[in-house]
């Protein structure tokens, strides 16, 4: 693993996956299996339905585990049919939140002025965003990648504070490594997270860059974690697919800390 003083993160997104049944199921196996660890923060993200049943299998069992929402409203309440608060949120127990995840971008047309009240809602509510950045495989393609990045992380931090900063995780994604199996090389995650982290430095200060937490999501695997957690602007990894398994999960959990 690098040498940094970063506490890593290794976060959970189920997507829509997973009834109610199926959450309990898999935290009756994942918890004892990291029971003990340490040194890394494990966050999960069930789908809302979910969330109050994993919050109470991380209680009873006395765990450090933490529970996201996927995404949100920025409102506190209203006439938005299949929106969920930020109150909501925070009342079923969830401390972070999945804000600006490529899904929401390209599948729900979530822009970056959006995703940027989203961004400032969870924090006025108290919790942490865990914000989603990425370029598609046109945009690499055709060398954008950095000015995306730029622009999604201008306008989505649009109106935070310094303070406000450091309580957030923020996540590269490549858009085209997600669900693909495809993997950004470890160069291409290198480069993006250090671009991201001098971003951070020029906007804030050196301090908060070297504090903040950028994690890596797309197709990561329990063979691929070494590669990735070894960089050194890498500080953790956003896992869809290969979360969906106690065991799988709870494998790329133990990759983290080692
Ligand atoms: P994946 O998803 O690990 O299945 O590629 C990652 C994500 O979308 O956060």
């Amino acid at each position: 693993m690098a040498d940094r003083d970063r506490i890593p993160v290794c976060a959970a997104n189920w997507k829509m996956h997973k009834t109610i049944h199926e959450t309990r199921d898999f935290f009756n196996e994942f918890l004892p299996e990291i029971d003990g660890i340490t040194g890394c923060e494990i966050i999960i993200a069930p789908p809302f339905t979910a969330l109050k049943d994993a919050c109470g299998a991380v209680a009873q069992a006395g765990s450090a585990v933490s529970i996201a929402g996927q995404n949100m409203h920025y409102a506190e309440q209203g006439a938005y049919t299949g929106e969920i608060s930020p109150v909501m949120l925070k009342e079923a127990g969830a401390r972070y939140v999945i804000l600006g995840h490529s899904e929401r971008r390209h599948i729900f047309k979530e822009d970056d002025s959006l995703i940027a009240r989203k961004v400032r809602s969870a924090l006025d509510y108290g919790m942490h965003p865990v914000l989603c950045i990425g370029e598609t495989l046109e945009e690499r393609e055709g060398e954008l990648t950095t000015r995306i990045l730029e622009a999604q992380l201008g306008g989505a931090l649009d109106n935070v504070p310094p303070q406000q900063i450091i309580t957030m995780i923020l996540a590269y994604e490549p858009v085209w490594a997600i669900g693909t199996g495809k993997t950004a090389t470890p160069e291409q995650a290198q480069e993006a997270h250090r671009f991201v982290r001098n971003w951070i430095e020029s906007r804030y200060d050196s301090g908060i860059a070297d504090q903040i937490r950028i994690l890596y999501g797309g197709s990561v695997k329990l063979g691929n974690i070494a590669s990735l957690m070894v960089l050194p602007d890498v500080d953790g990894v956003l896992v869809g697919g290969a979360s969906l398994e106690a065991a799988s999960f709870s494998a790329i959990v133990k990759g983290c800390v080692q």
